[in-house]
């Protein structure tokens, strides 16, 4: 899938959002390692703390469908002002199923705004890895 297909995607899910309260909708699309696509849109809640990230949505279904490592993931929000980059929790969201080269493309209502590795969102990131206890049960 190209990135074109994969921004499309995010768009698509971003027209499903449920966002009455911030009127703020935000789509996005993951490619995972078996080639599937998943997609997620924020979904809002009257006791704010509630709502959930649209990041969040996709990575939960790409659980359940079975993917295990984000090979791209796309973000459409905002109309091309400023860039609807990841909120800090998407980003360590996505960092446990991803590493620091992976691809997070930002488009906007319509087209890719920009590209970012993971690693440039979140640098010197806290992963799976770090509680890489293998060995400690031997
Ligand atoms: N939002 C997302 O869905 N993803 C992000 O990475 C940034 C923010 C949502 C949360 C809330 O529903 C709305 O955008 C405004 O913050």
């Amino acid at each position: 899938m190209d990135d074109e297909a994969l921004i499309k995607a995010a768009i698509a899910a971003r027209n499903k959002a449920y966002a009455p309260y911030s009127g703020f909708k935000v789509g996005a699309a993951i490619l995972d390692n078996l080639g599937q696509v998943h997609t997620g849109q924020n979904v809002e809640n009257a006791a704010y703390p509630n709502g959930i990230c649209a990041e969040t949505v996709a990575i939960a279904i790409m659980v359940q469908q079975g993917g295990s490592l984000i090979s791209k993931i796309a973000v459409s929000g905002g109309d091309g002002d400023m860039l609807c980059t990841p909120c800090g929790g998407c980003r360590q969201q996505i960092r446990e199923f991803a590493n620091g080269k992976t691809l997070v493309l930002i488009a906007d209502d319509s087209q890719l705004k920009a590209s970012f590795t993971l690693d440039a969102l979140l640098p010197n990131s806290f992963g799976p890895e770090n509680l890489d206890r293998s060995g400690l049960f031997d």
